[in-house]
């Protein structure tokens, strides 16, 4: 059967249907390099070929790297008259204003704004988080039912979840970012929400059985119950996790074009995780939102999204 439209749908349960607002899954941790756009883009192309109505929203505004892969993506249709399933894509531009307080202010109010707008109109909503403790980026991970946090393989990574003692591997403490998290979860527990579920997706992951990387399982295991974390089967050290980029494709698209140019077999198993970690994100079932898939990609810059400009 083909991946095209066939939102997971049983009959047991009610699925949400367009009424309901779009669930927010936020990519988030406090290190670069880590996944975060990578997974971001995936998650945002398989729930398309699901047939969703998906919104994206890109907080990273030093890098912009899903911003760039998505207009890579729309210059491939033009260039190479191919047709893809686009997101409705913002990236939200940062408040000009001198002032940090104001400036915050006016960044709350655009963040809130596009994503008040994305969860109305989407089925699901991904937002890409800046490596970096920023203002929206807290703000983002305060409104998440979905957190996934991608680390590599590696205990320098697990820092960023907590403290472990090198020696022993005792956990001394929660890193400053689990407190945030514990945070984010305080926030929407007081106004009345479901409870933030937090995911931790290992990437990057060696074909080698490493002592290493059984050590890292046995660590992250031990974390996930000490911090408050379901752990999601990662991501394997893949080139063509990278060299699609310049395409602005995935390995999802690349079957349904019929790129055939290259070896199958590493993208049928790329896939498989691709489809692993949305298995592991347990999404609510819906029923696609009807729209135009092959509506061209605009990259909307909020003050254009939310009328600021007219406004002012
Ligand atoms: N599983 C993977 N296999 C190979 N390369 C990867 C994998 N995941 C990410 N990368 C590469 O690592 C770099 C950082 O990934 P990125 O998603 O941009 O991280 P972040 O958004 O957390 O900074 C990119 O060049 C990306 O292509
Ligand atoms: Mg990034």
């Amino acid at each position: 059967m083909s991946d095209q439209s066939q939102g997971t749908v049983s009959e047991a349960q009610a699925p949400l249907g367009e009424a309901d607002p779009a669930t927010v899954i936020v990519f988030g941790n406090e290190k670069g390099g880590s996944g975060k756009s990578t997974g971001s883009m995936h998650v945002v192309v398989a729930l398309l070929r699901l047939g969703f109505k998906v919104g994206s929203l890109d907080l990273d505004m030093r890098q912009w790297t899903l911003t760039r892969y998505l207009s890579n993506r729309a210059a491939s249709m033009r260039n190479d008259g191919i047709e893809l399933p686009m997101p409705t894509h913002v990236f939200l531009s940062r408040s000009e204003k001198a002032n940090r307080a104001e400036a915050e202010a006016e960044d709350r109010k655009r963040f809130e704004a596009v994503l008040t707008k994305l969860r109305a109109e989407c089925d699901f909503v991904v937002i890409d988080c800046p490596g970096t403790d920023t203002y929206v980026g807290r703000l983002a991970h305060g409104y998440a039912d979905k957190l996934v946090t991608p680390i590599n393989d590696s205990f320098i990574d697990l820092d960023m979840l907590a403290n472990v003692d090198g020696k022993t591997g005792e956990i001394i403490k929660p890193s400053v970012y689990a407190e945030m998290v514990w945070e984010a979860r305080k926030q929407r527990a007081q106004r009345g929400g479901a409870p933030l579920d937090w995911i931790v997706m290992r990437n990057r992951l060696s074909s080698l059985a490493a002592r290493n990387k059984l050590e890292m399982e046995r660590v992250v295991a031990t974390l996930a119950k000490r911090v408050g974390f379901r752990v999601a089967p990662g991501f394997s050290e893949r080139v063509i996790f990278r060299e699609l980029f310049l395409r602005g494709l995935t390995m999802l698209d690349v079957f349904e074009i019929g790129d055939s140019g290259r070896p199958q077999l590493s993208h049928v198993a790329a896939r498989q995780e691709v489809r692993g970690l949305l298995n592991a994100l347990q999404l609510p079932n819906r029923i696609p939102t009807p729209h135009d898939r092959t509506a061209t990609y605009e990259a909307i810059e909020t003050p254009s999204l939310i009328g600021e400009a007219e406004e002012s």
